[in-house]
């Protein structure tokens, strides 16, 4: 016997004008990631037979962000109920081939879901065939935008009133809707046709679906989750109320998996930062996407680092910005003031002060100079610089690229190099000086009197 599964159905063709964007409200990040990658990545775990993402027009670049999941469009927004009949093209063949028992309808604005709460639900309702349709129920500190859940005495669901079109006694009324169903995939769309629009909005609220069901003499029930992961986005505010929640998340994971946070409150993770074991973060570090830092790094005050690999017993910063394609191999040390961009540094290099390496790549034990820039730019075109191992790059050396240093090679400070350093060679590239023995005083003299001429 095969069995049987569920569909996912996720809205997200809302136009989210309470945020005021020009972007598509689930497109906005947390944690420096789509809201909706977020939903998606808590529904993958628990294997969807299918995902369908109900999206508005105009809308591929959400459609290119929930790839491979198939999208359905809804046009205009005429409500959630109305969303998810939209959808009924994409899922209506895996329903009739009956071995989906559930589907189950979530929200592309709620990104704090996780896994284990959506399961959850999805049990609930499975575990009672009888029960049709199974609410999350949530009891968030602030009630007053959501769906309010009318109950018997007996703590049956009766229906779902939202709160433009809720009386005084309703309103009152703590135990809210978090927006995700777990539906009897049979009875879905039957129910769905039931609902009208004679509401605050005019809109198909999927919200009615409750009373349908319960008209249809079918039994619904609530199951009571954690409301911080029911948050929902339609506000500036309740964004970065999601990101607060979701960095004390992602900070809790880091120091579960045996990373240090001195300061955990200052440091900003990606959803995607992985930090090995004994890694030291000190206050007042920024993460951006794509980083994966190795065992024993320290990654000291103020630095901001994304798109790096950092390997093993590397130190970076304090004051370190380490941008997309920085490769730090073990026991490199990155110093104050440093920029790197899309450059290898080898085992064992050190770059301590004021350096800019973009585009390169540097060899095992080299060591950087203050003040080296790597001139990569010319305004049109990038170019690489390539310097070997064991080299010496002197103080405030400019790297004119392309252009290679050799192996074991030492730059005398403040050179220019325009042309391939040989290796072992000592190269010099810049004028030489010249004294001139008391020439100080009679330029001093000169000046002073053309002054007073003046
Ligand atoms: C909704 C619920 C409310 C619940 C809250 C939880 C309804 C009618 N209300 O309100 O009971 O407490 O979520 O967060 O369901 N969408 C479409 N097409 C539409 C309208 C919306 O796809 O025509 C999508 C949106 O993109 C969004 C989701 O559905 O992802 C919810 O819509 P939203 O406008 O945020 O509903 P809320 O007012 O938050
Ligand atoms: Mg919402």
């Amino acid at each position: 016997m095969s069995r049987s599964r569920f569909i996912a159905i996720v809205l997200a063709a809302g136009e989210g004008t309470r945020l005021n964007s020009a972007r598509p409200k689930v497109l906005h990040d947390v944690a420096l990631q789509p809201m909706i990658r977020h939903v998606l990545d808590a529904l993958a775990p628990l294997g969807p037979a299918a995902t369908a993402v109900v999206i508005g027009r105009d809308m591929d670049d959400v459609a290119r962000a929930v790839a491979p999941a198939r999208t359905a469009i809804q046009w205009p927004p005429r409500g959630t109920a109305d969303a998810v009949k939209a959808a009924r093209s994409l899922v209506a063949d895996r329903l009739a081939a009956g071995n989906i028992d559930t589907v189950l309808v979530l929200f592309g604005d709620t990104p704090l879901l996780r896994s284990e709460t959506l399961a959850a639900l999805l049990d609930a309702r499975r575990r009672t065939p009888a029960v049709a349709v199974a609410v999350a129920g949530m009891r968030p500190a602030e009630p007053a935008p959501y769906g309010r859940l009318v109950q018997d005495r007996d703590g049956a669901l009766l229906r779902i009133v939202e709160a433009k079109d809720a009386s005084a006694e309703e309103g009152a009324i703590g135990l809210c809707n978090g927006g995700i169903m777990a539906i009897a995939g049979r009875h879905l769309f039957a129910l769905l046709d039931r609902i009208g629009n004679d509401n605050a909005k005019r809109e198909f609220y999927l919200t009615d679906i409750v009373a349908s069901a319960r008209e249809a003499g079918l039994a619904c029930r609530v199951t009571e989750l954690p409301a911080e992961e029911l948050l929902g986005v339609n506000t500036r505010a309740e964004l970065a109320e999601a990101e607060r929640l979701m960095q004390q998340r992602l900070r809790r994971r880091a120091l579960e998996a045996g990373a240090t946070l001195v300061a955990p409150e200052t440091v900003f993770l990606a959803a995607d930062t992985r930090l090995g074991r004994d890694v030291v973060i000190e206050p007042n570090v920024v993460f951006g996407p794509g980083v994966t830092v190795a065992e024993n790094v320290r990654i000291r005050a103020f630095s901001h680092i994304e798109g790096a690999r950092i390997a093993a017993g590397a130190i970076v910063g304090p004051f370190a910005r380490l941008r997309p394609g920085t490769d730090l191999e073990e026991d490199v040390h990155v110093g104050n003031f440093v920029e790197v961009k899309a450059s290898r540094l080898g085992r064992g290099v050190k770059a301590s002060h004021l350096s800019y390496l973009g585009d390169s790549e540097i060899g095992a034990a080299t060591n950087i100079g203050a003040g080296t820039i790597t001139c990569n730019y010319d305004g049109f075109n990038k170019s690489r610089t390539i310097i070997g191992e064991g080299a010496f790059i002197g103080s405030n050396t400019a790297l004119v690229a392309p252009v290679t240093v050799g192996n074991g090679a030492y730059v005398a400070t403040g050179s220019v190099v325009t042309a391939d350093v040989p290796a072992d060679a000592l190269t010099i590239a810049r004028a030489r000086q010249v004294d001139k023995p008391g020439r100080a005083a009679e330029l001093r003299a000169r000046l002073k009197r053309q002054r007073n001429e003046r």
